[in-house]
């Protein structure tokens, strides 16, 4: 993605994108999301909380824990998507189906208001630190950290494949 560095993404612009993501489906109305956003330095707070969570885990790879301790910086606002847990197993593998859905919400929401948005993985999905740093309850899963700036390109999005669907009617 490539979007303006400098100009900072409101609050309430980053409130109403989670707001968004609150009307994806949700079997049993549990609503499962979670959200903190980081900016400032914050960003940077949440690259060493990352980290931590890679040593926690036995990561001794410098270079890794180089890039991650500064990557969050990279954009304006980070988001880190979190899923509550479930007792029941089929409820807790749809709460993550939820929450993906509605990540989806937000990221259409954000091309919508103009900002450029990446969805990334985590590099540690439970890590302690990092969920204690969200403000995350334990058992929390980190779906998605979602690097969002102003738009500083118009250039569309990469090209898919052609969709093959199969029409059956009778
Ligand atoms: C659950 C999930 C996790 C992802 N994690 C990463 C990631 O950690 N690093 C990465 O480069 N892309 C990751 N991606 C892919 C990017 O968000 C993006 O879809 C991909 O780079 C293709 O770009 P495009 O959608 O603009 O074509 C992830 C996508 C999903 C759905």
């Amino acid at each position: 993605m490539v979007c303006d560095r400098d100009r900072e993404v409101p609050a309430e612009v980053i409130d109403r994108l989670c707001e968004l993501a609150t009307w994806a489906p949700n079997h049993k109305r549990t609503w499962p999301w979670r959200f903190a956003a980081f900016s400032g330095d914050g960003r940077l707070r949440l690259g060493e909380a990352c980290c931590q969570d890679l040593i926690d885990s036995g990561s001794t790879d410098e270079a890794k824990l180089a890039k991650v301790a500064t990557k969050y910086a990279r954009t304006p606002t980070v988001l880190v998507v979190g899923c509550a847990a479930d007792d029941h197993p089929t409820f807790h593998d749809e709460n993550r189906d939820a929450v993906a859905a509605g990540i989806q919400n937000l990221l259409l929401g954000a091309t919508a208001e103009g900002l450029a948005s990446f969805w990334s993985t985590a590099p540690v999905l439970e890590g302690a630190r990092t969920l204690e740093l969200c403000g995350f309850e334990p058992g929390v899963r980190i779906i998605g950290m979602i690097y969002l700036g102003w738009s500083a390109d118009a250039s569309l999005a990469s090209e898919r494949p052609p969709v093959a669907v199969r029409h059956i009617t009778r």
